[in-house]
């Protein structure tokens, strides 16, 4: 699903992903972990196609196509979800009509007609059933004083509703309050299926004790310099980074 070639990328001439390899299946959890400033943000901003940073070397191929000439939207219509960054409010605008712009959208950039309201308002219902969403909250405006619990739930069921086939959640480093940690796993848990993908991006290896990942990436100043199954998370929160780091420069 998701093939990352000897991908090297930066900000203004600045080297941040310096030969990044991976590749995603479809039914798989990835997880990459790495500390402050190893350059996860950037790496899902560069998949997700955000414009500020520059690709130098490498490439990313999703579903068979390169993405390098692709725009965000174009990736997102593609099914790239990303999610986690810096949520807007949208004053005066539900959570509910959001999700049904963005939805038809999507339709209309895959050459499809809207979603008929009868269509929409059911897969409303299951998903909000599915993730243990009230009917309030479907009502109020978008972002606009919600909790940090409350903004992962709208995201998790944008995810819900827009079933894309590679998601991205890119924790921020401050970490999740145990009540969005929760919502968050179980959303995911809950979404997994052999058709799509999801890569978790976090800083604590917590995250991963309710979404166990099949395989972790560690990333270090740009690179990728370990992978292993989900007991490498667990072996990072006992030793922490400075483990990886000493065996590196021991090999
Ligand atoms: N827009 C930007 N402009 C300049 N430097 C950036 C920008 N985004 C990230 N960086 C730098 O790239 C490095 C990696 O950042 P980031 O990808 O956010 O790491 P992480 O998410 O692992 O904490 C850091 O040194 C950071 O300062
Ligand atoms: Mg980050």
């Amino acid at each position: 699903m998701l093939k990352i070639n000897n991908l090297h990328a930066g900000v203004e001439g600045k080297e941040i992903l310096k030969g990044i390899n991976i590749e995603v299946n479809a039914g798989e959890v990835h997880a990459i972990m790495g500390p402050n400033g190893s350059g996860k943000s950037t790496l899902s901003s560069v998949i997700a196609g955000k414009e500020e940073f520059e690709v130098t070397d490498g490439n990313i191929v999703f579903a068979g196509e390169d993405l390098e000439e692709l725009s965000a939207e174009e990736r997102a219509h593609k099914g790239i979800f990303l999610s986690f960054q810096y949520p807007v409010e949208i004053p005066g605008v539900s959570v509910t009509n959001f999700m049904k712009t963005a939805i038809n959208e999507t339709r209309k950039a895959q050459g499809l007609e809207e979603m008929p309201a009868s269509e929409m308002l059911k897969k409303i219902r299951e998903k909000s059933e599915l993730l243990e969403i009230d009917r309030k909250f479907l009502s109020r405006s978008l972002n606009e004083g919600f909790s940090g619990g409350e903004k992962k739930r709208n995201e998790i069921f944008q995810m819900a509703m827009l079933e894309p086939k590679l998601a991205i959640l890119d924790e921020t480093d401050s970490g999740l309050d145990i009540d969005a940690l929760r919502i968050v796993s179980n959303g995911v848990n809950r979404l997994r299926s052999k058709d799509n993908a999801v890569v978790v991006i976090t800083h604590y290896q917590r995250l991963l004790d309710y979404i166990v990942p099949d395989f972790v990436h560690v990333l270090l100043d740009g690179k990728i310099v370990k992978s292993g199954g989900a007991e490498l998370a667990h072996e990072l929160e006992e030793k922490g980074y400075d483990w990886i780091k000493q065996e590196k420069v021991s090999n």
